[in-house]
């Protein structure tokens, strides 16, 4: 039993992150509303999804409430909730989020619920791991994890039987029948996400997972009609599109994640046709776009053990501006962008339609009020915070003494 936030504890009418001078969101495109079919975020800095390793039998938990709820509460347009299992040996590690029982919505709809009740766009990623799964969150370590700790080492499936790196665990290679039931449990995870209020769902077919290692001929090495050419090798990831796309709300925007490349080319923008790269990213996307994916997020790698990655402020935004410009269709940008400034260039110079942040988030939750500083913009902030501290900015405030910007505490 849980008490919802009441009205008097919401920030719905005034949601913190947007700007408090209506020429601000003229001058500044990072915080314009971004709006696809019904749903509009209320700025384009939102946070991608990051698994927390924290749920029990794919149930989310106060845990959760706490962690979304804390960054809603600052300001983000969209809040992704964390890759969800759309089966149990679709978990990377036993503790991740899972979507394949209703038993699971209730949890997720009340950190839902949390993430609407401060103004922002609860989303919200489904995903099976593939080849990656039955591994230890990695703050445990490095490893495969025993059935006889909760993991499933003889159950992981992959697109054929080869493991992702020595120490994980040997696939089964997917039969036929085995990937038309996976499309289903995808469609099936989405009407529970719609369930539980998600507003934009985004379907996990990056970083090694297993739609992006049935993309790529590197680590898809069938010889039926799921592998080898391009179009056999996307067949899977189109199925699941569909499947989604026919059961989720026409109303609310569907995003696909994928890896626009992985290395193996150490060009990122190289030729790697048996493989996985840019220019087959480019083709997947046009596809997507005209199976009603309305944008493709724009990650990369994840796929090949070992390879090496640029690790460059914003050294995915090239994914996202190609994918953009030669399928035409809205594309998010994500991967090392830190500074409001950069945000704001790569959607200025039309890179990219919606920015995403991760691990910036995490080093503070008030992400979006920094990335405010630093466009100059005056950002509105939660009630409960903002009478007491009048000015969200840092820098207009004397931090000991007088305090003069700081109305009369009782
Ligand atoms: C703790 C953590 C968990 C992550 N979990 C996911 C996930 O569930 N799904 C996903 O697509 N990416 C996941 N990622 C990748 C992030 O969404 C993001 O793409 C990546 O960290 C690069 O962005 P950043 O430099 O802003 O962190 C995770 C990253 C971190 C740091």
């Amino acid at each position: 039993m849980f008490v919802p936030v009441p009205a008097l504890a919401s920030n719905i009418e005034k949601p913190a992150g947007v700007p408090i001078n209506p020429a601000d969101v003229k001058r500044v495109k990072l915080f314009q509303p971004f709006q696809q079919k019904s749903v509009t975020m209320h700025n384009r800095l939102g946070v991608s999804p990051m698994c927390m390793y924290s749920a029990v039998d794919g149930h989310l938990n106060d845990y959760h409430v706490l962690h979304y709820g804390s960054l809603a509460l600052k300001g983000p347009g969209l809040v992704i909730i964390e890759a969800s299992a759309v089966v149990p040996e679709g978990r990377i590690t036993p503790q991740d989020s899972g979507l394949w029982s209703d038993s699971q919505i209730d949890n997720l709809k009340r950190v839902v619920d949390v993430i609407k009740s401060q103004g922002s766009t609860p989303g919200l990623q489904i995903a099976h791991s593939g080849r990656k799964a039955s591994t230890s969150p990695p703050f445990l370590g490095d490893y495969v994890v025993a059935e006889s700790d909760g993991g499933w080492p003889d159950r992981v499936v992959g697109p054929s039987d080869n493991a992702y790196a020595p120490h994980y665990a040997k696939p089964h290679a997917m039969t036929i029948p085995e990937i038309k039931q996976m499309v289903q449990y995808f469609a099936d995870a989405a009407i529970r996400a719609d369930k539980a209020g998600i507003e934009v769902l985004e379907i996990h077919a990056a970083h090694g997972y297993l739609l992006s290692s049935f993309f790529s001929g590197n680590s898809n090495k069938r010889t039926d009609e799921y592998g080898g050419c391009f179009e056999n090798r996307i067949r899977f990831g189109l199925e699941v599109v569909q499947a989604v796309r026919a059961v989720w709300p026409s109303n609310k925007p569907l995003w696909v994640r994928i890896s626009s490349a992985e290395y193996v080319n150490p060009d990122p923008m190289g030729e790697d046709p048996n493989g996985w790269d840019i220019y087959q990213s480019c083709r997947l996307a046009k596809e997507f776009k005209n199976l009603g994916v309305d944008l493709v997020d724009c990650s990369s790698g994840g796929n090949i053990h070992g390879v090496k990655y640029p690790s460059v402020p914003m050294y995915q935004v090239q994914f996202a501006e190609a994918i953009k410009r030669k399928a035409e269709i809205q594309t998010a940008a994500v991967g090392l962008i830190v500074e409001g400034t950069d945000a704001e260039q790569i959607l200025e110079k039309g890179q990219a339609d919606y920015i995403l942040a991760g691990r910036e988030f995490l080093r503070d939750s008030a992400f979006t009020l920094v990335a405010a500083q630093a466009l100059n913009v005056d950002i509105q902030w939660n009630k409960q915070y903002s009478w007491a501290v009048k000015k969200a900015r840092r820098h207009n405030t004397t931090k000991t003494g007088g305090n003069a910007d700081m109305t009369t505490i009782p």
